[in-house]
C-alpha cells in the first residue's frame, strides 16, 4: 500500500486541491482524535480509497479527489450548538458545497455526498468507488482512534514535511 510509486500517483492526483487555502484550513478543525485534525483524517481517507480503488480497477483519481474532500465542511463544531447526530447528519452536504468550486464530477459529487451512509439512510452510494470511499472513512477513524494513525506513521508518509 505505501509503494514509492503509488505515493507518487497519488500526490499527481491531488496535488492542485493540497495548494488550496481551504483544504489547508482542515488543519485548524478538529477530527475524531487528539493531535489529528480533519486535514490529516481526508488526507488518510484519500490515499486508503486511492490505494483500494487501484487494487479494484476503479476510478482511482476520483476516489483520491473526493476523498480528500469529503470532509470540507470546515466548520469547528466546538464553536457551534450543533449536536453530535446533526453533525454526522448533515456535513456531508456542507462539504459538498465548498467542493462543488473544484469542478466536480458525478461520481466524485456522489462519493462526498453519501460518504456517512448508513447514517444519512436516504443517501447510499451508487457507486462502486462510493462504497469503497465510505468504507475508507470507516476504517480510517477506527484507524486515528485505536492508534494505529500514530504506529504506523500514516502523517509521515503522506505529509513527509509536516511529520
Ligand atoms: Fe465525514
Ligand atoms: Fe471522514
Amino acid at each position: 500500500m505505501w509503494s514509492r510509486r503509488n505515493l507518487a500517483d497519488f500526490r499527481r492526483c491531488v496535488a492542485d486541491l493540497l495548494q488550496d487555502a481551504d483544504v489547508q484550513r482542515m488543519h485548524a478543525i478538529p477530527q475524531h482524535a487528539k493531535g489529528i485534525d480533519c486535514f490529516d483524517h481526508s488526507l488518510f481517507v484519500a490515499y486508503l480509497s486511492f490505494s483500494l480503488c487501484r487494487r479494484l480497477g476503479l476510478d482511482e483519481r476520483a476516489a483520491a479527489r473526493a476523498g480528500l474532500l469529503h470532509d470540507l465542511y470546515l466548520c469547528d463544531w466546538n464553536q457551534t450548538t450543533v449536536g453530535l447526530f446533526e453533525r454526522l447528519v448533515i456535513h456531508p452536504g456542507m462539504a459538498l458545497r465548498n467542493a462543488r468550486r473544484f469542478g466536480l464530477s458525478g461520481l466524485e459529487e456522489d462519493i462526498i455526498r453519501t460518504h456517512m451512509w448508513p447514517v444519512t439512510l436516504r443517501d447510499m452510494p451508487r457507486h462502486r468507488e462510493s462504497w469503497v470511499v465510505s468504507l475508507a472513512d470507516k476504517l480510517c477513524t477506527v484507524g486515528e482512534v485505536c492508534a494505529f494513525y500514530r504506529l504506523a506513521r500514516v502523517r509521515a508518509r503522506l505529509q513527509p514535511e509536516r511529520a
